[in-house]
């Protein structure tokens, strides 16, 4: 998919106020800092369209984007960052887990997952909670380009193996880096197959 138009539309905090429109969405999620903003901002090509930072906890709320006039692109927060316990009980932003819950339209969430590191319990625990919601996902493994290629392929199965403890499949995963570029056609191609079907 070629980006032709890529519009900030709204940031909010309560799902109820998110546009009120039947165009399919695709959510960014995971922990603060993992590169959610940075993304978006190489899958659509423009430099600032999200606001990035090396601090975590930069995106507070629920940013929708237009894209092509056809569908939204939605920055959430990171979640995992302050109020998040060390008890296994993960808390995770209650609009986070509201605007999954509540938002028809969004078609297939993007789990990001810091492709430097080995499998958090938070994120584990995320994906089950969406597992359990009967929320479609995919997992997106960023920041390839801080790895050496061997290391990432072993953190990748790694990953995998892991992730099969407890699921039957390893779900549909892309490996990304906003530097380089790499996962972007990927991912819009992902995207487009899902709207025209
Ligand atoms: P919050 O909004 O705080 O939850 O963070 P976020 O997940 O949106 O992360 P953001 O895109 O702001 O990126 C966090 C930091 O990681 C920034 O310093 C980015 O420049 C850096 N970063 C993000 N993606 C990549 C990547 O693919 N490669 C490299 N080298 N750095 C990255
Ligand atoms: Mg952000």
């Amino acid at each position: 998919m070629k980006i032709k138009t890529a519009e900030f539309v709204i940031s909010n905090s309560k799902v109820d106020h998110c546009p009120n429109s039947t165009l399919p969405e695709y959510a960014f999620i995971g922990r603060s800092n993992v590169g959610k903003s940075s993304l978006i901002n190489m899958l659509t090509g423009r430099k600032s369209l999200a606001k990035t930072s090396a601090k975590p906890g930069k995106t507070q709320l629920i940013n929708h984007f237009l894209i092509n006039n056809n569908w939204h692109l939605v920055d959430l927060p990171g979640y995992g960052y302050a109020q998040v316990s060390k008890s296994t009980k993960k808390v995770f932003q209650k609009f986070i887990t509201a605007y999954f819950k509540k938002r028809e339209q969004m078609i297939c969430a993007f789990v990001l997952i810091d492709s430097r590191h080995k499998p958090q319990p938070i994120d584990m625990e995320f994906m089950q909670w969406l597992g359990e919601h009967n929320i479609p996902f995919c997992i997106i493994f960023t920041k390839a380009d801080k790895l050496k290629p061997k290391i990432l392929d072993k953190n990748i199965e790694n990953y995998k193996n892991e992730m099969l403890e407890s699921w039957v499949e390893m779900p549909e995963y892309f490996i990304t880096s906003a530097t380089s570029k790499l996962g972007q056609d990927d991912i819009l191609d992902y995207i487009e197959g899902i709207n025209n079907s």
